[in-house]
């Protein structure tokens, strides 16, 4: 297994570098103090601008700052586009609710477009423009044949008029191949001691309570290539693992976090395990051994290998009440894990962790 991990992380270091530009644009009605338009720009998954209806300014974040404190105009440039991209979706919105039916309750419309280049051979590599309502893909641009598809029989309608927009195809083409690729080379010139630094997190073992997993957390780590996985006398565990997303902290860094199912481990092998964080192009590890003592939790005193004397006798006894609790836990996760998976799916994120720009004011798409 370790052979496998050096393997992929040498392997990434090897790879030429794809840097992405990223606009997450979000249209939403019924959501309580939650703007009606946000939307946020990503380069290499960092957040370089913010811009929602409240304020109805773009904004800069990180290094972009300096960018903008070089060519305030482009901060102007991008405000209006967000204004252009807020009118655009609202009225996406309000056109499929009033189709559906759906005078009531929270909805949401969203467009994620942007671009990716290669930074070593200088070449375009991808471009997008999708669009999802309610979680779910609406209509997708190809760009290889420059026309729209629709993953559901009731966006055909739509796709056929815009598909009929060439203006709009021809707009999309020049800006996804052309002038986002050229901003994405500046972007990333600005921010090249941002986007190249290494930055190892720290690392926490947290427990809810007794009978929960240990969740090893990692957190303000940069870049997103963090690997986090728990071991037993060395070897990478798999089968007791959970492992969660790596996903964006404020400041730039990134945070993760792997579950360790402790219910089944004996508290004298506690000592076995430990938590493994991989920064790749860092060769340090940061080893975290299981131990009561380190766990932070919300009831003190209360970590697994605590909660009574412990062993054999302790785990008969309390094999019902784990049973309970777990059923029930699971019941929690499969209600969770519903509301997750229909915002998640198809790349489209829940209302508050998305957004920005990109429209063009003459054409629907
Ligand atoms: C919406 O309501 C109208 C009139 O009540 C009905 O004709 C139509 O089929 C409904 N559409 C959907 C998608 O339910
Ligand atoms: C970034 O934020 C994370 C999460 O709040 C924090 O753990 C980390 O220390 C922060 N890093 C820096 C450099 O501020």
């Amino acid at each position: 297994m370790k052979e496998i991990i050096l393997l992929l992380l040498f392997c990434h270091v090897a790879s030429p570098v794809t840097h992405s530009l990223k606009y997450f644009n979000t249209a939403s009605s019924g959501v309580p103090n939650f703007p009606e338009f946000v939307a946020v720009g990503l380069v290499d998954g960092v957040q370089i601008g913010y811009y929602d209806s409240n304020t109805k300014r773009a904004e800069p974040k990180h290094w972009m700052n300096k960018f903008i404190a070089d060519d305030p105009q482009h901060l102007e440039w991008n405000t209006v586009r967000c204004l252009e991209a807020h009118q655009l979706l609202k009225a996406e919105l309000q056109t499929l609710k009033q189709r559906f039916n759906q005078t009531g309750g929270v909805h949401t419309y969203q467009r994620m477009t942007g671009c990716e280049w290669d930074d070593e051979t200088g070449d375009y590599v991808n471009g997008f423009n999708q669009h999802g309502y309610d979680g779910e893909d609406w209509l997708v641009l190809d760009l290889k044949t420059l026309t729209w598809i629709a993953p559901t029989p009731q966006a055909v309608i739509i796709k056929q008029n815009w598909n009929n927009d060439k203006a709009g195809l021809a707009y999309w083409k020049d800006f996804l191949t052309q002038v986002c690729i050229d901003f994405l080379k500046k972007y990333v010139h600005y921010g090249k001691s941002t986007l190249q630094r290494t930055v190892l997190p720290s690392v926490s073992l947290l427990q809810k309570s007794p009978y929960s997993p240990v969740s090893c957390h990692a957190t303000g780590f940069y870049p997103d290539k963090g690997m986090l996985f728990w071991t037993r006398d060395g070897e990478e565990l798999q089968d007791l693992m959970d492992q969660g997303e790596i996903l964006p902290n404020h400041n730039g860094t990134f945070q993760t976090s792997v579950q360790l199912e402790v219910s089944s481990v004996k508290p004298e092998d506690w000592g076995k395990y430990e938590c493994v964080f991989q920064l790749s192009g860092v060769k340090e590890d940061i080893v975290t051994k299981l131990d009561p003592a380190v766990i932070k939790t919300n009831n003190p005193g209360k970590t697994g290998i605590r909660a009574d004397g412990g062993g054999e006798t302790y785990r008969i006894n309390t094999a019902l009440v784990i049973g309970v609790v777990g059923l029930l836990l699971l019941l929690v996760i499969c209600i969770a894990g519903v509301f997750i998976c229909r915002r998640n799916n198809n790349g489209f994120r829940p209302a508050n962790t998305l957004e920005t720009s990109s429209a063009k004011p003459a054409s629907p798409t």
